[in-house]
């Protein structure tokens, strides 16, 4: 080769080399190194394949392990994310796979997901699009996992039940899923969870999504706990050991109004003593059923707060982050709950984590938070203080 040539070759190489370098520098990561992991909020997670997927929310990442934020404060996630759950781990070291969405407007934050296990597959609505940008038409996705912590992005078709632009996408409904469908109860509706709508209004009533006949209902009139009342910022859970076919528990959120625009912070908490219970009186799933009067509820006041209830909230108090607002917790088993993500005021989004990747585990037998997972941990035992309590009452 000739001298020239050489260098010239070199040169290509070399700048090549930079090119990659500074646009590797310069881009933005769904998953930043642990060092350069500052916060990542308003994301969503479920469990599917033995693997835990954290879905939409935004991400702050340092570009020099310590002092530079890199690119925009905040920056939305195009990545579908996983953390597997056959092996044990540390929230320091684990590898979080990331899945790129094929089509931009999958980018959400506080999204609903609807998981049907069974299926191995989730569905996603509602939520907001981060910043209000790029917004497109609203439809249900669906998420088929493949076993390796990856799988494929759809969109749903819905040929039962009501059509997408007979309901409100929201954002803060208190979401679960029964393994036969999706609920939604509440939440509100603004400019950023739907494209063309100018005002914010609370949702009364409860949206139910038939994983088998892909019925979407919205049961405000009929088989709403809170009636027309609208409850936003709730939580709900699916517990299937109860009854022939389980039940749903609602607990917390903000008493919202139908009727006028009203900012979450005028408006009254519910009682957390009033844990309202909902059961679906039917086997679920068939095509076709009409289930509008299907559901009974139920709520019950409990006016003895237990001692083991309290004395272990401080515990990590130096990582406290929102609740239901900023942080989603998946719970797989009956004792192990992950936290992802989340943090306290908003301007902490831009203060390190002090949990690493922001994943904290809560072990439900011992009591305590955990910055690594066990994947060989014996079965769950209440833990002692519950029954000691237990016994003494
Ligand atoms: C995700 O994509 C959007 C739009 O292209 C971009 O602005 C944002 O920085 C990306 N996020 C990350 C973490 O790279
Ligand atoms: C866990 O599952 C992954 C696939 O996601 C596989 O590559 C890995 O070998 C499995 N680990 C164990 C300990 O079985
Ligand atoms: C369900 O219907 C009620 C009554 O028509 C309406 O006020 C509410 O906004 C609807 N919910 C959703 C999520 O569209
Ligand atoms: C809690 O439940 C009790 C009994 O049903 C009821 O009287 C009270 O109004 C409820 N409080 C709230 C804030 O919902
Ligand atoms: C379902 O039942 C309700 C109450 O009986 C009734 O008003 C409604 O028309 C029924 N809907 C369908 C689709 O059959």
């Amino acid at each position: 080769m000739a001298p020239h040539r050489l260098t010239s070759a070199l040169l290509t190489s070399l700048l090549a080399t930079i090119l990659t370098a500074g646009t590797t520098d310069a881009a933005l990561l769904d998953v930043p190194s642990p060092k350069n992991y500052v916060r990542r909020a308003l994301a969503r997670a479920t469990v599917l394949n033995n693997h835990v997927y954290i879905e939409g929310g935004q991400i702050t990442q340092y570009e020099d392990g310590f002092s530079s934020i890199r690119g925009r404060v905040e920056n939305q996630v195009n990545s579908t994310l996983s953390i597997p759950l056959n092996e044990s781990w540390k929230s320091e070291s684990v590898t979080i796979k990331a899945t790129p969405k094929p089509f931009e407007s999958l980018a959400r934050n506080r999204w609903y997901l609807w998981t049907d296990t069974k299926n191995g597959v989730f569905y996603a609505w509602g939520g907001y699009w981060p910043f209000g940008l790029e917004m497109v038409t609203d439809e249900v996705y669906k998420f088929t996992a493949d076993s390796r912590g990856g799988g494929e992005w759809g969109v749903e078709t819905l040929p039962n039940g009501l059509r997408l632009d007979q309901i409100s996408p929201g954002e803060a409904g208190a979401v679960t899923s029964t393994g036969t469908m999706g609920i939604v109860i509440g939440g509100q509706a603004t400019p950023w969870t739907q494209l063309g709508r100018d005002n914010t209004r609370q949702l009364s009533g409860m949206i139910t999504f038939d994983f088998e006949s892909k019925a979407l209902m919205n049961g405000t009139q009929k088989f709403s706990p809170f009636g027309d009342t609208p409850v936003v910022g709730a939580s709900a859970e699916f517990i299937s050991g109860v009854g022939e076919n389980g039940i749903v528990v609602v607990m917390g959120g903000h008493v919202g109004r139908t009727d006028k625009e009203v900012p979450l912070g005028e408006m009254d908490f519910f009682d957390m003593r009033n844990v309202t219970f909902l059961r679906s009186l039917t086997a679920c799933g068939s095509i076709g059923r009409n289930r509008t009067t299907d559901w009974c509820t139920k709520t019950l006041t409990f006016s003895a707060c237990p001692d083991f209830a309290l004395d272990k909230t401080s515990q990590h108090h130096q990582a406290g982050r929102a609740g239901c607002l900023t942080t989603h917790a998946s719970r797989w088993a009956t004792d192990k709950v992950l936290s992802v993500g989340g943090r306290g005021r908003e301007d902490e989004i831009q203060i390190r984590d002090a949990i690493p990747q922001g994943l904290l585990l809560f072990d439900m037998t011992a009591t305590e938070w955990k910055l690594e997972y066990d994947s060989n941990a014996a079965a769950y035992e209440s833990a002692n203080a519950i029954k000691d309590w237990y016994k003494k009452r």
